[in-house]
């Protein structure tokens, strides 16, 4: 069965946001365009939200935001038990968010990367693996900010 993506951008990646679904459909996926549906003006939380609701409660094991910078969807969605919302805006920052970091939302800043390098982006978090090992511990302390020493 085709893998559940969820999908969404405000007004700034409402224009990739477009270039990216019709990638992932090409690549098989089952994609959930969670909105906008148009280049009005609107505020990144309202989309971000719903995109975190899903993967921090397991209905989808990955998900998609983008926002002018990919900021204020990482801030919102970073709020969410169990997300890992990682700006990417090379290839490379994409592929260490996923082995360094197990990055379960890809926050793309869409007035900073072209379409191409977007979907190049994309493609890089998609196709990354999780390294684990020490980076595992790492991410475990996210979890748990009370147990770290001060
Ligand atoms: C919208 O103008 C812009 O503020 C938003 O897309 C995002 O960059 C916020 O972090």
């Amino acid at each position: 069965m085709a893998e559940h993506i969820p999908i969404a951008s405000d007004h700034a990646g409402f224009e990739m946001k477009g270039h990216l679904a019709s990638a992932l459909a090409e690549m098989g996926f089952a994609v959930a365009d969670l909105g906008t549906h148009s280049a009005d003006s609107t505020d990144y939380a309202d989309y971000a939200h719903p995109v975190a609701r899903e993967v921090s409660s397991g209905e989808a094991k990955r998900g998609i935001l983008l926002c002018g910078t990919g900021l204020g969807m990482s801030y919102a969605a970073n709020r969410w038990p169990h997300v890992r919302a990682a700006v990417a805006w090379t290839p490379e920052v994409a592929r260490l968010a996923r082995e360094h970091n197990d990055a379960n939302i890809l926050v793309i800043p869409a007035r900073c990367v072209s379409d191409e390098e977007g979907v190049q982006i994309l493609k890089a978090w998609l196709n990354t693996p999780f390294e684990g090992g020490r980076h595992e511990r790492r991410i475990a302390k996210i979890e748990r900010a009370d147990d770290v020493e001060r």
